[in-house]
């Protein structure tokens, strides 16, 4: 799989994924992530590539022909799955979601900063609008970042059994359950019983009512999708 990203601050994206899981993967040869930077693609002397709002306001707007350019210089080499734009306004990111882009070929990010990007690049060539929550961050690369680990831990190949996404929290609705490693007693809280008992039928229906009655605690809104 290969995921390009459109940034106006590549820095911003540096080594982010060149550690642990992100780098396996890339290491593999099955993930390549590849950051362009806008800025050559900019207008005039100074490369521009914002400008002031139409109607006024406050901060800057991306302009439509640099993103556009670089756009269509991409799409040359390649035939992008989905050209997805990171937003605030975008439909919420979900695991669900995560899993099915897991399964794109080629994907194309596309990061905003300032008060966004200018609607027509949207109308033209974004085919899908993502956020990773509500809240505002100052641009689109730590979402790209974001649901570029996302996607990669999941590709074939980049987990292994012990490692394996089937079991993660939200990949059945349900919150993971809780985990312990040695000792057996720190400062006087003890492992559970029954993990310690070899009964792998036991542990894992331990494991999957503790999923549940901390997915009923904590998350009861996911239960009704269970
Ligand atoms: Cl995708 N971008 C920005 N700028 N802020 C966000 C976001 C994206 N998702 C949540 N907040």
């Amino acid at each position: 799989m290969t995921i390009d990203i459109i940034s106006i601050q590549p820095g911003l994206l540096d080594g982010a994924f060149s550690h642990s899981i992100l780098k396996r993967a890339a290491d593999k040869g099955l993930l390549q992530v590849r950051v362009i930077d806008l800025r050559p693609y900019g207008i005039g002397k100074h490369q521009q590539v914002d400008d002031a709002p139409y109607g006024g306001g406050a901060g800057m707007v991306m302009m439509a022909d640099p993103l556009v350019r670089c756009i269509r210089a991409l799409q040359q080499e390649k035939q992008y799955d989905e050209v997805i734009y990171l937003t605030p306004d975008g439909e919420r990111l979900g695991q669900q979601r995560v899993n099915q882009l897991s399964m794109k070929a080629h994907l194309l990010l596309l990061c905003g900063h300032y008060k966004g990007i200018d609607e027509r690049v949207r109308q033209l060539l974004v085919t899908r609008e993502i956020s990773i929550g509500d809240y505002v961050l100052s641009g689109g690369e730590l979402a790209a970042a974001v649901l570029t680990d996302a996607i990669g831990r999941l590709l074939p190949g980049v987990l292994n059994d012990e490692t394996s996404a089937l079991f993660d929290s939200f990949q059945d609705n349900l919150l993971a359950p809780p985990v312990y490693t040695r000792p057996e007693i720190f400062e006087g809280l003890k492992v559970p019983d029954i993990l310690m008992s070899g009964d792998d039928r036991k542990i894992r229906e331990w494991r999957h009512d503790q999923s549940l009655e901390r997915t009923r605690q904590r998350r009861p809104d996911l239960l009704g999708e269970a």
